[in-house]
């Protein structure tokens, strides 16, 4: 039995997809647990790139099941457009390469409008959502006012759920019918009981994957609230979002940037500004593959990375975009934050706190030589391994595989999975 769980350490956008891309060769199913198309994935696959945003990476191989778990929610409208332009890049989807839990929620229009006209109120406190109707929907998910995937494969469920909507506005209540019973014409054949198919698997002794959108900084739990998304990333929400009992789980891989970067609003200590900012953004090309939006680049920061392990139960990381580095003459880590309250070197929950953390920093030798063509270990620079065993040492967590760029063949793996 093999189950991991891949979860992003920092504020998301620390390479998940590229990491369960590659661990998805030696799998049977991956399993996408939380979150929705606020999410994307870049994956260069030879000369091909794919932009994935609803469907698990492990659709870009034929062995692979992908399934999109119960915790998900789900546009109907864009997964079918994700579905149709992966298959004009030719990649072969059907119902038994894509499942789609039958619980998952769906996303209406009203959840886009009202996303767009809560930013706008907040004014100045303004969260920075990716607009794309994930809070609302998981807000109405809570109110058991929701409507289901399921819901969409009968008109008649569907009008009643719909009509008896809050939030609808009746001039739209029809449309919207017409529009997401035909959604749920064309994604029928996909739709199931995922949970019980997980379940089976692991019974037979598959190897599965279950992937988490964002990242732990941005668990609406955990998290720097208010400034989180609306779900939870962490590897606890596996289990609910796939259906599956924590005693299944055997891994959980922490995927961490070598640095640090964060979209949206929100306090993030180790931010840097001017030289060092547009370095990371410009060779990270940190920019948000939903949004296009630029993202908010620093350092590395061990204290939200030790926090990540503890609540994750992290049992190894993929340390990703190393080669980002490459041009550094010195790299800086925080340790520990000055607060108010003294210093201090675990995540502090008080965002108050956190807002004022200074941190505090080790200066690190760079190796000032390009990395992204080094796949084994010992043929790194001695600074770039002093990196990576530093970050080991200090988290007391083996690093597993490194990343030196966006291909797969431009990975080191350090133990075999
Ligand atoms: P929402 O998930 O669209 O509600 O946005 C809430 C916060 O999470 C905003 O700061 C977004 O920028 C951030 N966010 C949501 N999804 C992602 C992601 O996949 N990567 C990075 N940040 C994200």
């Amino acid at each position: 039995m093999s189950v991991k769980v891949i979860v992003g350490t920092q504020w998301g956008d620390e390479g998940k997809g590229k990491i369960t891309d590659i661990l998805a060769e030696k799998m049977d199913y991956v399993v996408r647990y939380q979150g929705g198309n606020n999410a994307g994935h870049t994956v260069v696959v030879g000369d091909k790139t794919f932009k994935l945003h609803l469907v698990p990476s492990g659709i870009l191989y034929d062995t692979v099941v992908s399934m999109i778990g119960n915790g998900v929610v789900i546009d109907p409208g864009v997964l079918i457009e994700e579905m149709e332009t992966l298959k004009a890049q030719g990649v072969f989807i059907d119902h038994n390469r894509l499942r789609i839990s039958s619980i998952a929620h769906v996303i209406l229009p009203v959840h886009k409008a009202i996303d767009s006209q809560q930013e706008a109120l907040r004014r100045e406190q303004k969260i920075g959502t990716t607009g794309r109707g994930i809070g609302p929907c998981y807000t109405d998910k809570v109110a058991r006012l929701g409507v289901r995937m399921m819901d969409l494969l009968s008109k008649d469920r569907l009008a009643k759920r719909l009509q008896k909507h809050p939030n609808m506005r009746p001039d739209d209540v029809e449309s919207v019918i017409e529009t997401y019973a035909g959604y749920g014409d064309v994604l029928r054949p996909f739709v199931t009981d995922t949970s019980l198919e997980i379940n089976r698997a692991i019974a037979r002794g598959k190897r599965i994957i279950m992937e988490g959108a964002q990242g732990t900084m941005l668990d609406v739990d955990h998290g720097t609230y208010p400034f989180v998304t609306s779900s939870n990333p962490i590897s606890g929400a596996a289990c609910i979002g796939a259906g599956v009992g924590p005693h299944k789980i055997d891994q959980v891989i922490g995927v961490t940037k070598a640095y640090c970067t964060r979209v949206g609003e929100g306090p993030f200590p180790t931010e840097e500004f001017g030289e060092i900012n547009d370095y990371l953004r410009t060779k990270g090309c940190e920019f948000g593959t939903t949004t296009a939006r630029p993202r908010r680049c620093g350092w590395l920061d061990l204290v939200v990375l030790r926090y990540a392990v503890r609540i994750n139960g992290i049992t190894e990381i993929c340390l990703t975009k190393l080669d980002v580095l490459d041009e550094l003459k010195t790299i800086r880590v925080c340790t520990a934050y000055q607060t108010p309250e003294g210093t201090v070197d675990e995540f502090p929950l008080d965002l108050e706190t956190f807002s004022e953390a200074k941190p505090i920093y080790d200066e690190l030798p760079g190796w000032c030589e390009d990395i992204s063509q080094v796949t084994h270990f010992e043929k790194l620079p001695l600074n770039a391994k002093n990196y990576i065993k530093y970050i080991s040492n200090i988290l007391g967590v083996r690093i597993s595989l490194v990343s030196v760029g966006s291909k797969r063949l431009q990975t080191i793996h350090l133990l075999t999975h």
